[in-house]
C-alpha cells in the first residue's frame, strides 16, 4: 500500500494514538516514513492522510514476525518503536499475548535494528516502577511492576540495554507516563468524557477517585520523541516523560466541569481497584531527561485539557448543558 522511496525512519504501531503524532512532526521535519502496524487497536483512518502525500507508506505486519520486521526495516536508520499491546487490564485477561507483543516483538525490532544498522527509540511506560513509595520517582528507582503490562515493558527495556551494551545497537527507552490529547481513545480524560455525554447530571468515576497520576499533553510527548535520539548517547539508558504533576481523577473531572461550564454534576466514585494491576500514585522526577536532552514539558494541564476537550466536541459531539 502506498509505495514510497527514501524511507529512513519506521514508526511501529504508528497507526495507534501516540504514533501518528510522531509521524506528523518526522513528516514536517522532511522524513519519509514507514508505519509497520497489524492494526490491531490502531486504524488506517489514523494515517490515511499522511500516505495520500506520498510521504508515508504502510507496511501492515506484525512485530511478533521477525522476517517481516527485517524486510519493513530495510534503509532504516532511526526506529521508532511504539507498538505493542498497551493496555493494562488487557494484559491480565492475557498476559502471554502482552509478554508475546510486547516482549517477543520488541526483540524482533531490536534484531532488525542490528541487522541495519538502526537506531531504536522504545516507547516504555511509567508502570515498570510499579507501586514505588520514591515520589517524585527517579529514574534509577527500583523496578517492581504492578501488572503483566509493566513486567513486559520492563523486560523489552532491559533487551533495549543489553543490546546496546553487548551488540552495540544504539537504543533509547522513553518511560511514557498518562499521554493525552486529540486522537486519544482510551484513558480518563475520554472515559469521563463519554460518560458526560450520557449523562451530563451525574458522573461514576472508578477506583476512589483519589487515585493521583501525571498526564502529559501529546505534544509534549512528540517533542521528547524528537529529541531523545538526537541528545541521549542512546546506550540504552532510560528517561521519565512526564509533566511532573500528579492530579487526582477527582480534580481531574472538576477541571473538566469548570472547563466545559457544567455546574451541579453529581461526582461520585466507584470504589474499590479502578482494574486489576493499576497503580494509583504516578510521578515522576523529570531532571534526567531536563539536563540530559534539554526536555521539559510546556503544555500545563488546563491548556491541555482544553484543547483535548474540543477534539472531543468536535469529533464526539457535545456535552449536553455545557459551553
Ligand atoms: N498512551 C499512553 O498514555 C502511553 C503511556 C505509556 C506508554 N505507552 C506506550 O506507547 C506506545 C504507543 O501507545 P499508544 O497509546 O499509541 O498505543 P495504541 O494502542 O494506540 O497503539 C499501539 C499500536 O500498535 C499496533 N500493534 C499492536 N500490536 C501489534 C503487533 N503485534 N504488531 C504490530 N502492530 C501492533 C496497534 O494496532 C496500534 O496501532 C505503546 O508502546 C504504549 O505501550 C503509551
Amino acid at each position: 500500500m502506498g509505495k514510497v522511496t527514501d524511507v529512513r525512519v519506521m514508526v511501529t504501531g504508528g497507526a495507534g494514538f501516540i504514533g501518528p503524532h510522531v509521524v506528523d512532526r518526522l513528516i514536517k521535519r522532511g522524513d519519509v516514513v514507514r508505519v509497520f502496524d497489524n492494526l490491531s487497536t490502531g486504524s488506517l483512518s489514523n494515517i490515511a492522510r499522511y500516505i495520500s502525500t506520498g510521504a508515508v507508506e504502510l507496511v501492515r505486519g506484525d512485530v511478533r514476525d521477525l522476517a517481516a520486521v527485517k524486510s519493513a526495516a530495510d534503509g532504516c536508520e532511526l526506529i521508532y518503536h511504539l507498538a505493542a499491546q498497551s493496555s493494562v487490564p488487557k494484559s491480565s485477561e492475557d498476559p502471554r499475548i502482552d509478554m508475546e507483543v510486547n516482549i517477543g516483538g520488541t526483540h524482533s525490532v531490536l534484531m532488525a535494528a542490528r541487522e541495519k544498522g538502526a537506531k531504536v527509540v522504545f516507547a516504555s511506560s511509567s508502570v515498570v516502577y510499579g507501586r514505588t513509595d520514591k515520589v517524585p520517582t527517579p529514574e534509577d528507582a527500583p523496578l517492581s511492576p504492578y501488572s503483566f503490562y509493566g513486567i513486559s515493558k520492563m523486560a523489552a527495556e532491559n533487551y533495549c540495554r543489553a543490546y546496546s551494551e553487548l551488540f552495540g545497537v544504539p537504543t533509547v527507552i522513553l518511560r511514557l507516563f498518562n499521554i493525552y490529547g486529540p486522537g486519544t481513545d482510551k484513558g480518563l480524560m475520554i472515559d469521563l468524557y463519554r460518560k458526560l455525554m450520557r449523562d451530563p447530571g451525574r458522573l461514576e468515576v472508578l477506583g476512589s477517585g483519589n487515585q493521583k497520576k501525571d498526564y502529559l499533553y501529546i505534544d509534549d510527548a512528540v517533542d521528547a520523541f524528537m529529541m531523545a535520539p538526537e541528545k541521549a548517547p542512546c546506550r540504552g539508558e532510560a528517561y521519565n516523560i512526564g509533566l511532573g504533576e500528579s492530579y487526582t481523577v477527582f480534580e481531574v473531572a472538576e477541571m473538566m466541569f469548570r472547563t466545559l461550564g457544567l455546574h451541579n454534576v453529581q461526582l461520585s466514585a466507584k470504589g474499590g481497584a479502578s482494574w486489576l494491576g493499576d497503580v494509583e500514585l504516578t510521578q515522576p522526577s523529570v531532571i534526567k531527561a531536563e539536563l540530559e536532552l534539554g526536555w521539559k514539558a510546556k503544555v500545563g494541564i488546563q491548556e491541555g485539557l482544553e484543547a483535548t476537550l474540543n477534539w472531543f466536541q468536535e469529533t464526539l459531539g457535545r456535552v449536553e448543558g455545557g459551553r
